[in-house]
């Protein structure tokens, strides 16, 4: 497997600054590129404010921000690069175009990634001559300390690209979950944006603030699911039967308005995956033990929670 040296980071907004720590601070040389007025400073300002944080965390070392270079011409800045992580905004025909001029600059080996949040790569990679090489790496915000990103393939790409890139990932400490099959939103955005939707509803109906809806989320499930996630959290919700107890006992409230998107029907084949779904990540564990390694993680987060911002959101201020 070809591997990966030069890096390119096209738009260094919010998430291309997160790209370029996260490559410094794995000792990557890392080529910068954003057209718009100030960009330079403005990246080198963003850097040195979060920079201390990584050195302090044993993330990153001081001089690593060396390997940093800044390009204003997008040819050169894209020509030499083994791989390219788009970060433009958010919007079909500028990333498009974006792409398209990226692909007919670079070598036909490099591979180009976006960060979309939302498209397809079957989409994004339509206008480019070598569609093969083009994959969504989606990160979540701060990228140089969250680890999940999310790596999809498109119609057109080959599917070594997705393995290389998730090589490289691996390589700057992040957990790359393979999107198998793509969908609009991605895995994650599509929870966050199910949980975005409701709360904006909550919020426009008069039901509760937004500091008692980050409440619920701060001192509730957001606890939890940092450690389980959505199936495994309610698993351990089902007693000794575990889902298959919770989907019995909560399965017809599917049919109730709890909320405003609407469930997919709870059939045996839905019900037969989510059920050994769970049983399959917890092979080999009682459910004491799992109780035991979520409430001893949930004590310390919880701690953690009260040493960082104390009284969060009820009442409490940073
Ligand atoms: N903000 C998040 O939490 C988040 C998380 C994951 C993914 N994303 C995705 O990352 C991408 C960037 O989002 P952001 O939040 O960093 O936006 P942002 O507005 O902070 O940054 C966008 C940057 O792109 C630059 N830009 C505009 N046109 C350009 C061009 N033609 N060539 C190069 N650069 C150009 C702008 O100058 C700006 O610096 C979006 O696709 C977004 O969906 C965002």
């Amino acid at each position: 497997m070809k591997k990966i040296k030069n890096i390119t980071v096209v738009g260094t907004g919010v998430i291309g600054a997160g790209w370029i720590a996260r490559f410094l601070s794995h000792g990557y040389q890392v080529t910068a590129y954003d057209p718009a007025p100030g960009a330079e400073e403005k990246l080198n300002a963003s850097l040195k404010d979060l920079w201390p944080t990584l050195i302090e965390s044993d993330i990153a070392k001081e001089e690593h921000l060396q390997n940093l270079s800044f390009e204003t011409n997008l040819k050169e800045a894209v020509e030499n690069a083994d791989f390219i992580q788009e970060n433009v905004p958010e919007r079909e025909d500028i990333k498009r175009q974006v792409l398209a001029e990226i692909d007919g600059l670079t070598k036909v080996d490099a591979i180009i990634s976006s960060s979309t949040s939302g498209y397809m790569p079957s989409l994004l990679q339509k206008d480019c001559k070598h569609p093969e090489r083009v994959i969504v790496s989606h990160p979540f915000n701060p990228v140089y300390i969250i680890p999940l990103v999310e790596v999809v393939g498109g119609e057109q790409t080959d599917p070594e690209v997705v393995l290389r890139a998730q090589a490289l990932f691996e390589a700057v400490d992040m957990k790359p979950l393979i999107v198998r099959n793509e969908i609009d939103g991605h895995i994650g955005d599509r929870l966050m944006e199910a949980i975005w939707r409701e709360a904006l509803h909550i919020v426009n109906d008069g039901i509760a603030t937004t500091e008692e809806v980050d409440a619920s989320i701060i001192y509730g499930p957001g606890l939890r699911w940092a450690l389980m996630g959505p199936f495994l959290t309610l698993h351990l919700a089902g007693g000794d039967q575990g889902m298959r107890h919770m989907l019995h006992q909560f399965g017809p409230a599917l049919k109730l308005p709890w909320t405003k998107l609407e469930a997919p029907e709870l059939t045996d084949e839905l019900a037969d995956k989510v059920i050994t779904g769970c049983e399959a990540q917890t092979e080999g564990q009682d459910m004491a033990q799992l109780e035991k390694r979520r409430d001893e993680f949930l004590v310390k987060l919880t701690d953690l929670v009260e040493d960082y911002w104390p009284g969060a959101n009820l009442g409490g201020r940073l």
